[in-house]
């Protein structure tokens, strides 16, 4: 479609009593600003501009797409005065979409209703996304005359009773004839109860000047709603998670509430996929057939095989997992973590950049760091790779069927050969050749009478305090 589409994005956001600008707050993990953005994308708009103000240096900084157009506002005088600085940067033969960068959960499918809405009545005309919302507080209303016809958009601040009624509100998206805008921006007054230059008063002028002004809506109510404040935000928050909840039951997969899950990037599922309470997903996560995933779980860009199980409080940040896995309880697998099939990390094991083999196990509080284990290890509980010198990081390489003993230390660069038994206890520095028991011989196990202690008689056995 030939537009152009402006973000009006420079409000402060003083109801979000925050430094952080209001359009970089996070919905679902990303920025408002970054979703519209998003959203406009979808349409191939011929100029893509941002009206920025308040935290400008950060807001440019956090969206550094090249192709932008950026327009300054340096005062915040309204969404009218907003639009006027995007102007210059405007093709005149387009029309121009209008978009608010605290409105992140509009859906293409509605700009694109607008749009054809506002085009079926000519060329010139002027397009306005409404909805009826139950409790139309704080958004401009819709005025209609007898016919329906739309006659001017009210801000509440300027409503008498008659008009806080109407139920019908503006979302703040416009499509709007670019030609007519130098003529319409420069003619705004800021006689209103706030002192701003209002974009909602081109609806009038649009009036005036005998242009059609059509309405368009959204399929979802939701889909229009802005953030003012931390509690429309939350409030948002939990109407978009609910709706990915519902996408993932329709496409089978399930889940034990879907109240209880947040999605804050994308999760693809194979058939029979079951997922607990209190799971947050981030970046892509792929879970193949029959993956279940056990309650409060954190996964982070991930990879997880067919039937493998992963348990409660299981954080997983770029790992890839083959199939028939297990991991956790309170298994952490950080990046460059890939455990080949059958392969199991149990409680309190961290792993990181280390491939464990087919079928190898580490169950119990280990740290595997720069690791390669091949197939059917058994890694011992407390076993760890001691893999940074304070300077650099090395590597541990062990064999196929090694059997690594409980609370052993293996200083890297070291290599346990296939078949090798380390006996438990053994802090490895030099390599360990294959299929032999390496232990340690100079440690011998002796029993001593326990240190004289005060007020202690040497000998006596010590009182037992709990
Ligand atoms: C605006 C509309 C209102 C509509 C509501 C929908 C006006 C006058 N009112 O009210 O009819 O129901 O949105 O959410 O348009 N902005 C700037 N520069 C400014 C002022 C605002 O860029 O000087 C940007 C903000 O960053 C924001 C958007 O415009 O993204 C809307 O501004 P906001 O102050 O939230 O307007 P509302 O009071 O919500
Ligand atoms: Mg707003």
């Amino acid at each position: 479609m030939s537009l152009n589409i402006v973000i009006l994005a420079a409000g402060q956001g003083k109801r979000m009593y925050s430094d952080l600008p209001k359009v970089l707050h996070p919905l679902a993990g990303k920025p408002l600003l970054r979703r519209v953005l998003d959203t406009a994308r979808e349409l191939a708009p011929a100029r893509l501009v941002v009206v920025y103000g308040h935290g400008g240096a950060r807001v440019r900084q956090a969206i550094p797409d090249e192709d932008l157009l950026w327009a300054l506002q340096a005062e915040q005088k309204g969404t009218g005065h907003a639009l006027a600085q995007a102007l210059p940067h405007l093709d005149p033969g387009l029309p121009t979409l209008t978009l608010c960068g605290d409105a992140p959960l509009v859906r293409p499918r509605a700009l694109e209703n607008l749009c054809r809405a506002a085009r079926e009545t000519g060329e010139e005309s002027l397009g306005i996304l409404t909805v009826c919302l139950d409790n139309p507080q704080g958004y401009g209303r819709i005025v209609r005359d007898s016919a329906d016809g739309i006659r001017a958009v009210v801000e509440e601040k300027d409503a008498d009773e008659a008009i806080r009624a109407i139920r019908e509100v503006n979302t703040g998206i416009f499509l709007l004839p670019t030609r007519r805008l130098g003529a319409w921006l420069s003619a705004l007054k800021n006689d209103n109860a706030q002192g701003e230059y209002y974009l909602t008063d081109l609806v009038r002028m649009a009036v005036e000047a005998r242009i059609p002004v059509r309405a368009a809506h959204p399929e979802t109510v939701w889909e229009a709603e802005g953030v003012n404040d931390p509690a429309q935000l939350a409030a948002l928050e939990r109407r978009y998670q609910r709706a990915q909840a519902e996408d993932l039951l329709r496409r089978g997969v399930r889940l034990y509430d879907p109240e209880r899950i947040d999605i804050r990037g994308q999760v693809v599922c194979g058939r029979d996929v079951s997922i607990d309470v209190g799971c947050v997903f981030e970046g892509r996560v792929e879970l193949a057939d029959g993956v279940s995933v056990g309650p409060y779980c954190v996964i982070r860009a991930a990879k997880i095989g067919a039937r493998t199980k992963i348990e409660a409080f299981t954080h997983m940040d770029g790992a890839i997992l083959g199939a028939d896995c297990a991991a956790g309880p309170y298994a952490r697998l950080r990046p460059g973590t890939v455990l080949e099939d059958g392969a199991r990390a149990g409680n309190f094991v961290e792993i990181k950049n280390t491939r464990l083999g087919a079928g190898s196990k580490a169950n119990h509080l280990s740290y595997l760091g720069d690791a390669d284990v091949g197939a059917r290890v058994n890694v011992g509980a407390g076993v760890i790779t001691c893999n940074y010198d304070g300077v650099n990081k090395h590597k541990t390489v062990i064999g196929d069927e090694a059997f690594i003993g409980s609370d052993c230390q293996l200083v890297a660069p070291v290599k346990v050969g296939a078949g090798a038994i380390l006996g438990a206890g053994t802090t490895l520095r030099k390599n360990a050749p294959a299929n032999m028991l390496t232990a340690m011989q100079s440690r011998a196990q002796v029993s001593i009478p326990p240190r004289k202690q005060a007020g202690k008689e040497e000998g006596a056995p010590a009182k037992n305090e709990a």
